[in-house]
């Protein structure tokens, strides 16, 4: 989400006192041999051409990644490095079906928007068909719509405050998910608008609970009197993808979207731990007209929101699940890993300042040809919270009922209060309060954990802590959690700093990078992280645009010599931000978003018409596919 939405939400942030260090001190105890940087003098020059830029040339000192660095800017177009292609796969609006009625930004409503894309996509997975020898070049895309915003539109540029009803149906049908076949022929990624997977998922798609929290009063609404099913998913940030073919995705800001006097609830503790005050944190109206989004009505519904969300998008008829084991927070996404045991490991980010990273270690094995079995892997298992230690070391909590402090004596009756207050429960055991933890995923080659932090500006120097070294953290940092052995299911972890963003030659920002850093290398506000075939990190940022700078991907070794020597990949469209970099199998495509373009402007006098840049077409949010000109592996 754009960091205007939420950033540094300050209702009551975990905050915890940690003994004051001074930053070189930090520095010095938690960083490899790495030295301080110099910069590379870099000449880029941008080629307007539709909307999408190629970098003509530049100069890269000492670096491993094959591709000419971009340089920082600003303005309407989405430019890319020298030799790469970006085609727009998706556009809010486009149609997803073929009965679909054709999109006019003028005239959307309800019934069009349920068959159309939807807007501000977050998260892209991209799985192949079964069965199909295309495994690269035939699949499914399924893409997370996490907000609207609907100055950005609707014609009147509207605050979201003004809306008629038949305009929040309309934004309500723009939330949730598109899931479509996709195929590259002839070098182009066509739609498949007739296809058996197609499928729109919204806040008011039926699903159900499995685990824990199933069927608990807490659940219970008017919608689902027995807790076992709920409505809808909304808030989608990033997600995982399983390797029995399912998608989670995960809901994050749900307190966005219920209104009402949260007072006047028996909910009012764990509601307000969680950040969720009604009114007070609503973007939304949609409890004006909807009972279920009323927080008075039905007191219940916000316990339903929060989860991670499992969907076969093989099956369009599939009721989606929420996933109740891995607990109820603002989850950022979930990184699958299958550790060398077989237990699927899952790994969280709660995304707000000062809250926790997770971890879920599955009961059960991975059986590689036993779907069923797989299918209900996330229902049982030990669901854990990380404590950072300034030695160095992660030691994960276990978050388990019926052993303290997890007990009838601290208000916990069973596991689903745990998993319900997940964060209350995680408080109690020492848990490390973080810079707003976003994407945590594997590394495939070296099987280490990256977790992403995007920033805090409230961290001050009462609470810096060697993994949050950072007073005032403007820009945001990545760490690299070591498990022992490779091994995912261990008590203790070691943890190292990869790199702390921000410009290198501010004094202030106290930036850490590999010492050949250049120019455009530098990024603020990571988010979303994805990994190539070769194990190289791509990083996307939300929130540069704040430093008068656009938000991008840059790509980074995670070993060896260039091991934290990021470079410009790919810069967004003013007022975008750029999420969840993701690959074909063969790593010749890598698709992305490109979330909230022309963010801060208006649907009447956008910032850019990125990327139709037609006058009767506003800004759209789209998913664009990116290859290498000669048809070889991105990043090579
Ligand atoms: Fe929706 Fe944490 O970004
Ligand atoms: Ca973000
Ligand atoms: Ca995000």
């Amino acid at each position: 989400m754009a960091v205007k939405r939420h950033q540094d939400p300050d209702d009551n942030p975990a905050e915890r006192q940690s003994s004051s260090t001074a930053f070189q001190e930090i520095l010095k105890r938690r960083f490899s041999k790495r030295t301080f940087l110099k910069n590379a003098g870099l000449v880029a020059v941008a080629l307007p051409l539709t909307g999408i830029t190629n970098a003509s040339s530049s100069i890269n000192k000492s670096s491993s990644l094959s591709f000419n660095e971009i340089a920082h800017g600003l303005d309407k177009h989405l430019h890319l490095a020298k030799d790469y292609s970006a085609q727009v796969v998706l556009s809010w609006g486009d149609t997803l079906f073929s009965n679909a009625e054709k999109f006019d930004p003028n005239k959307q409503n309800s019934l069009s928007q349920l068959k159309q894309f939807g807007f501000n996509n977050d998260f892209v997975a991209y799985i192949p068909i079964p069965h199909s020898k295309k495994k690269s070049t035939h699949g499914v895309l399924i893409v997370n719509h996490e907000y609207v915003n609907s100055t950005m539109m609707h014609p009147g540029s509207p605050h979201a405050f003004e809306l008629s009803l038949e305009q929040i149906d309309t934004e309500m049908a723009a939330h949730g998910l598109s899931i479509v076949e996709i195929q590259k022929q002839e070098n182009k990624w066509n739609i498949n608008r007739d296809s058996k997977y197609n499928r729109r998922i919204t806040p008011l798609t039926e699903m159900k609970f499995s685990g824990p929290a199933r069927g608990h009063k807490r659940v219970k609404t008017e919608f689902s009197p027995r807790g076992e099913k709920c409505m809808g998913t909304f808030g989608n940030c990033a997600g995982g993808v399983t390797p029995w073919g399912t998608i989670l995705t995960a809901e994050e800001n749900i307190q966005a979207y219920f209104s009402g006097n949260v007072r006047k609830t028996s909910e009012y503790e764990s509601y307000k731990r969680f950040g969720l005050l009604g009114s007070k944190t609503a973007f939304s109206v949609w409890g004006k007209y909807y009972d279920h989004w009323n927080i008075n009505k039905n007191p219940q519904a916000a316990m339903q929101a929060g989860w991670v969300v499992e969907i076969d998008p093989y099956d369009s008829s599939f009721t989606p699940i929420k996933r109740t084991a891995l607990g109820r927070c603002k989850h950022e996404g979930c990184g699958v890993h299958v550790n060398k045991d077989g237990k699927v490991v899952v790994y969280m980010g709660d995304d707000q300042v000062f809250e926790y990273v997770y971890r879920f270690v599955s009961k059960n094995k991975y059986q590689p040809i036993d779907r069923e079995n797989n299918m209900s892997l996330l229902d049982e298992g030990e669901l854990s919270v990380a404590e950072f230690t300034d030695q160095g070391s992660i030691i994960w909590h276990p978050l388990q009922w019926g052993k303290k402090p997890h007990t009838k004596d601290n208000g916990f009756e069973s596991q689903a209060d745990v998993v319900l207050d997940m964060r209350k429960a995680a408080d109690l055991v020492g848990a490390t309060p973080m810079d707003r933890p976003e994407e945590i995923k594997v590394n495939p080659i070296s099987g280490n954990v990256f977790a992403v932090f995007t920033n805090n500006s409230r961290r001050n120097p009462l609470n810096t802590d060697a993994a949050n070294p950072r007073v005032l953290n403007r820009h945001g940092h990545i760490l690299e959690l070591l498990p022992p052995e490779q091994d995912h299911s261990a008590r203790e972890y070691k943890w190292e700093i990869f790199i702390l963003a921000g410009d290198p030659d501010s004094k202030i920002d106290n930036a850490y990078y590999h010492s050949d850093i250049s120019e455009s290398g530098w990024f603020s506000s990571p988010d979303n992280c994805s990994f190539d075939k070769n194990g190289k990190i791509w990083i996307a940022t939300d929130g540069f645009n704040l430093s008068g700078k656009a938000d991008g991907v840059w790509v980074s070794a995670t070993s060896g010599k260039d091991k934290a020597l990021s470079r410009l990949f790919l810069r967004a469209p003013i007022g975008a931000e750029i999420c969840s970099p993701c690959f074909t199998p063969d790593y010749k495509t890598m698709f992305c978003s490109v979330q909230h373009p022309g963010d801060g402007s208006s649907f009447d006098q956008p910032s850019t018409r990125w990327p139709d840049f037609d006058e009767n077409m506003p800004p759209r949010p789209s998913v664009i596919a990116i290859t290498q000109d000669n048809d070889k592996i991105i990043g090579t």
